[in-house]
């Protein structure tokens, strides 16, 4: 398996994954203005197969995670812990102090995948996400590096 920088060429295999995992998926456009703009965006490759991503944004000396994905087909199988740990280092190596993210509330696998990773609750943003009823609270989380 590997690890190697996002390209436009990868954008049909990470969108059906984004689509199929997401209940309101980035668009294109969200990929192509995150590679535009220089974020961190990495695809996890196992025999040459798109099986995850993750794109994060670098501040001063913060890390924001935009988003993490691992297809439906691979999930469980501790490649969201990797492909974390591997952003938590590019994210240190980049000499950065923490590590931010938001989360839906109602995103249990992820908010205990990132709390296996050291990740703490840091805040609360009332109804910030569209859900499929209404809105959706965002849970703020960070991690000193
Ligand atoms: C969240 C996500 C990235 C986890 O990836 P994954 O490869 O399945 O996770 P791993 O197998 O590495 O699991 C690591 C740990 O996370 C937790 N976890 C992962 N999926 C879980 C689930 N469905 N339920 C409960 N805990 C879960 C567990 O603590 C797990 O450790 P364990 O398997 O030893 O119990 C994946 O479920 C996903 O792509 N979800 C849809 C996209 C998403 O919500 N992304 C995050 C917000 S941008």
């Amino acid at each position: 398996m590997i690890l190697r920088d996002m390209t436009e060429a990868d954008f049909d295999a990470v969108l059906r994954i984004e689509r199929e995992v997401h209940g309101h998926p980035w668009t294109l456009g969200n990929f192509s203005d995150a590679l535009r703009s220089g974020y961190a965006s990495k695809v996890f490759v196992i025999e040459g197969e798109i099986v995850g991503y993750a794109v994060m944004m670098l501040a001063v000396d913060e890390a924001e995670l935009l988003d993490i994905s691992i297809d439906k087909a691979h999930q469980r199988k501790g490649i969201g812990r990797k492909l974390l740990e591997a952003m938590l280092s590019l994210a240190r190596h980049e000499n950065m102090q923490r590590m931010v993210l938001e989360v839906r509330a109602s995103n249990q696998a992820a908010i205990a995948l990132y709390r296996a990773s050291g990740f703490e609750q840091i805040g609360l943003r009332r109804d910030y996400y569209p859900a499929a009823n209404g809105r959706e609270d965002a849970i703020l989380m960070g991690e000193g590096l």
